[in-house]
């Protein structure tokens, strides 16, 4: 999916927007979830980590549940709605340099393409 923008729309307010799942459920759930994969610290980190490298036109967000959390810790950046897996400090800073600061992709951490309707009908929702 390609973000579409409108001759009216204003400029976006950052640079890029980034989406760190910190969902956190019961432990046992049958999804799981990201904070169980250690999402909070690799959210609080990459926050760190964006201000010490002076990404001062961009925002790291917490949010919750993004729908994709088999494949999490879910990261999701836009404007360009691309989705990765972070595992790692090392995976922020990679996804940080490459991506959010450079405009480039981190292929390695990319999650798979795969609709929101083909995962439902995958187990059955
Ligand atoms: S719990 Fe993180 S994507 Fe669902």
């Amino acid at each position: 999916m390609t973000a579409v923008r409108a001759p009216i729309d204003p400029p976006p307010y950052f640079r890029r927007h980034v989406f760190c799942c910190t969902n956190q459920r019961p432990a046992g759930h049958p999804l799981g979830c990201c904070a169980e994969k250690g999402s909070v610290k690799l959210r609080d980190y990459m926050k760190a980590r964006a201000k010490a490298i002076g990404l001062k036109d961009v925002r790291i967000n917490s949010a919750g549940c993004l729908d994709r959390c088999e494949h999490g810790p879910s990261v999701l950046i836009y404007p360009e709605g691309i989705w990765y897996t972070a595992r790692t400090e090392a995976d922020v800073d990679e996804i940080l340099e490459a991506h959010v600061k450079n405009g480039g992709r981190v292929e390695r951490l990319l999650m798979p393409a795969e609709t929101a309707l083909a995962k439902r009908k995958k187990i059955n929702i």
